[in-house]
């Protein structure tokens, strides 16, 4: 994938310098137009399907950024319904307005234009950006976000000979609007398995339906780094790479102790970063992705299947695809994931050590305990809950509601439960308060037999603990408070539970939500609303001079905020952020 269409600019801005803003002194901004599309030429499988294309290509270009990087993405909505774009996994700094979210912003309508612009601030590793309403991630939309490191920090392994970008993700055949439509329908909502998996947008090798496959070409004897994505709606799968093992380094932006692995879980809406070395034969191996919890017999068009090619080969792929472990197992699962962990002693987006950020004395403020299942609602159309709760998205998005009339009309803040189920299942705008600069523990309880898998904007969360079964408070004695790896989603296995703890320090309107896109878009997901009272526009950003309005305000210009803000610096003035 070519990452192109944008120039970088150094900004002068020697006269706002402060010698403490080390970091800003040459902040860069990248710019980038978007022509989003709807596109029933690409046809990633031989099926006549719309697809959602960023300036022609599927899967989207790369946003190559370095740590504190500007990024400016004018995007220009050429579909037919509205649109936005969320970056999973970025925190959004002090600036969830730029989040991208049902409650953060207003869609950007068919034929206009809207531009986002975000620091990829204090997070170095692998992203991945993708349309987040109305069911478009089923289309695509799709793409990479790598975050490097400035170059005075160091990188815990040896420069890798080159990068992959690799989006894995399952994939429906029919028209997104099609899919969406059975999703609101009890034969969609309860079942409906994905066709199948495409790897950068491509069908699996050998497949009647693929009209190309991936093909990564690398040199015999180097080291190469892939940074895999789970793209994908609705399936978990095992990654591996024929006669090949890997070296798990990072996953969402933290540096893991390094494991050798010969196959990894990736979940849906997780990252990592795996090194890989060609240290076998001149040949072509198979790199395979096989969905987990499925009996991929039954489903070959499930497996993915790709290609690393040695430039000096001398045969083709040959031999049985290499075997993974039983998907059905989900011990093998859970131990691999317990053996990520963070390297405490890598170093961070900052000049400091990673261990600064100790879990093991913390003094929790809030404990969510949040069970996901799935319920008939009056309407007797099935929708998941998030304790007995289903989402009901606004026309007005949460973060102006707050911001302008504080919720009036829109919301009620703390009208949901955060540690009970409720007795009958509902609809709701679930707003809750987080604690500004308090620790939540957040416990996620998965009532479906289903792997699932969820998400928080704004943070990176320390994933402390997972298991199979009930959770009760005894769990917590399971909790790896001493090395937890910090991300942003994390899976929970089926009728299992995980918990993860997060620093609130970043004051804004933050989704929380199913990867799954069915989940999510059927109504499983909240909003944790961090507040910080100071009005300080050097802390909490006010609205972007561009921002959009909708629901109401749209007839009118929302009444002035209370209070009014000074006027902003320029944005690189941010101070250092709470993190270190
Ligand atoms: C966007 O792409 C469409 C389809 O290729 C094209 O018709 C349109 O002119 C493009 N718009 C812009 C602003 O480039
Ligand atoms: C990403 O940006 C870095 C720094 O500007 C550059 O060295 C690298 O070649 C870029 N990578 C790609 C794939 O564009
Ligand atoms: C729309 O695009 C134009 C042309 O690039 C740009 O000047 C304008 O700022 C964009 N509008 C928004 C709301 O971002
Ligand atoms: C952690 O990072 C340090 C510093 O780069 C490195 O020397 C060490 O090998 C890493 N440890 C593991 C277990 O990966
Ligand atoms: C998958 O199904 C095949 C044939 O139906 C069966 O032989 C195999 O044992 C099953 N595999 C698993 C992991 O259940
Ligand atoms: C693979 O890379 C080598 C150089 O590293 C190049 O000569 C060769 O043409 C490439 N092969 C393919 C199939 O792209
Ligand atoms: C651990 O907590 C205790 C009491 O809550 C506090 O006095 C102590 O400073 C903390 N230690 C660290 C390393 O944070
Ligand atoms: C974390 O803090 C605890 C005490 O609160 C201490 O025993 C432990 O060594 C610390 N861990 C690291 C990695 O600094
Ligand atoms: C905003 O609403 C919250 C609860 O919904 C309330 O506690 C608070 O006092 C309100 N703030 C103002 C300034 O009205
Ligand atoms: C959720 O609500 C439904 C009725 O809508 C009820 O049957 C069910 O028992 C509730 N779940 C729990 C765990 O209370």
């Amino acid at each position: 994938m070519a990452s192109t269409g944008y120039h970088r600019r150094l900004i002068a801005c020697t006269m706002l310098i402060a010698a403490a803003l080390f970091a800003q002194v040459n902040a860069i901004h990248i710019y980038l137009e978007w022509n989003v599309t709807l596109d029933s030429t690409i046809k990633p499988v031989s099926q006549d399907q719309p697809v959602i294309a960023i300036n022609g290509l599927f899967p989207g270009p790369l946003i190559n950024t370095t740590t504190n990087d500007f990024v400016h993405v004018n995007v220009f909505n050429n579909m037919d319904e509205p649109l936005l774009f969320t970056w999973n996994g970025i925190q959004q700094r002090l600036n969830s307005w730029q989040d991208g979210v049902s409650g953060t912003n207003c869609p950007i309508q068919p034929g206009t234009n809207w531009t986002y612009v975000f620091q990829t601030k204090d997070q170095i590793g692998s992203f991945f950006y993708f349309p987040s309403i109305n069911f478009h991630k089923a289309a695509g939309g799709f793409g990479p976000i790598r975050v490097i490191n400035r170059d005075v920090i160091a990188v815990p392994f040896p420069k890798p000979e080159a990068e992959f970008d690799l989006l894995i993700g399952d994939w429906f055949y029919d028209s997104y609007k099609s899919t969406r439509a059975t999703m609101c329908t009890h034969l969609g909502a309860y079942y409906t398995i994905p066709d199948i998996t495409l790897m950068n947008g491509k069908g699996p090798l050998g497949n009647p339906m693929s009209k190309a496959y991936e093909s990564f070409n690398v040199t015999q004897g180097k080291t190469y780094r892939l940074r895999i994505s789970n793209v994908g709606n609705a399936l978990s799968f095992n990654f591996r790479i024929q006669n090949h093992q890997m070296v798990l380094v990072e996953t969402e932006g933290s540096y893991t102790d390094q494991i050798t692995l010969d196959s990894l879980d990736v979940h849906v809406g997780q990252s990592y970063s795996v090194l890989v070395t060609a240290n076998q034969n001149d040949a072509d191996y198979y790199m395979v992705a096989s969905p987990k919890l499925i009996n991929a017999s039954d489903f070959t068009s499930l497996v993915g299947i790709g290609v690393l090619h040695y430039s000096n080969s001398i045969s083709q792929v040959s031999g049985p695809l290499p075997v993974g472990p039983n998907p059905f197992d989900l011990h093998f699962s859970v131990n691999q994931a317990k053996s990520i962990r963070w390297n405490l002693t890598a170093g961070a987006a900052r000049p400091n050590p990673q261990g600064t950020f100790n879990v093991s004395n913390v003094t929790l403020s809030q404990t969510f305990i949040l069970q996901s299942s799935i319920a008939d609602l009056y309407d007797q159309i099935p929708r998941y809950v998030v304790n007995n709760v289903t989402y009901s998205t606004p026309e007005t998005p949460l973060k102006l509601a707050d911001y302008y009339v504080n919720g009036t009309g829109v919301y009620q803040l703390d009208d949901f439960p955060v540690q009970s189920v409720n007795a009958d299942a509902s609809c709701g705008v679930s707003v809750v308060t987080g604690i500004h600069k308090g620790w939540i523990e957040i416990v996620l309880k998965n009532n479906l037999n289903e792997m699932d898998s969820w998400h928080l904007d704004g943070f990176g969360f320390y994933v402390v603990g997972f298991g199979i079964g009930d959770w009760t408070a005894k769990s917590r004695d399971t909790y790896n408070l001493f090395d937890p790896v910090v991300r942003s989603t994390v899976q929970v296995y089926p009728g299992g539970w995980s918990a993860v703890y997060a620093f609130l320090d970043n004051p804004g309107m933050w989704n929380l939500r199913s990867q799954l896109l069915k989940h999510w878009y059927l109504g499983q997901e909240l909003y944790v609303r961090v507040h910080d009272p100071d009005p300080n526009p050097a802390k909490e950003r006010p609205p972007p001079e561009n921002l959009l309005l909708c629901g109401i305000f749209s007839d009118s210009p929302p009444p002035a905020p209370p209070p009014p803000p000074p006027p902003a610096p320029a944005l690189a003035l941010a101070p250092p952020s709470s993190w270190n």
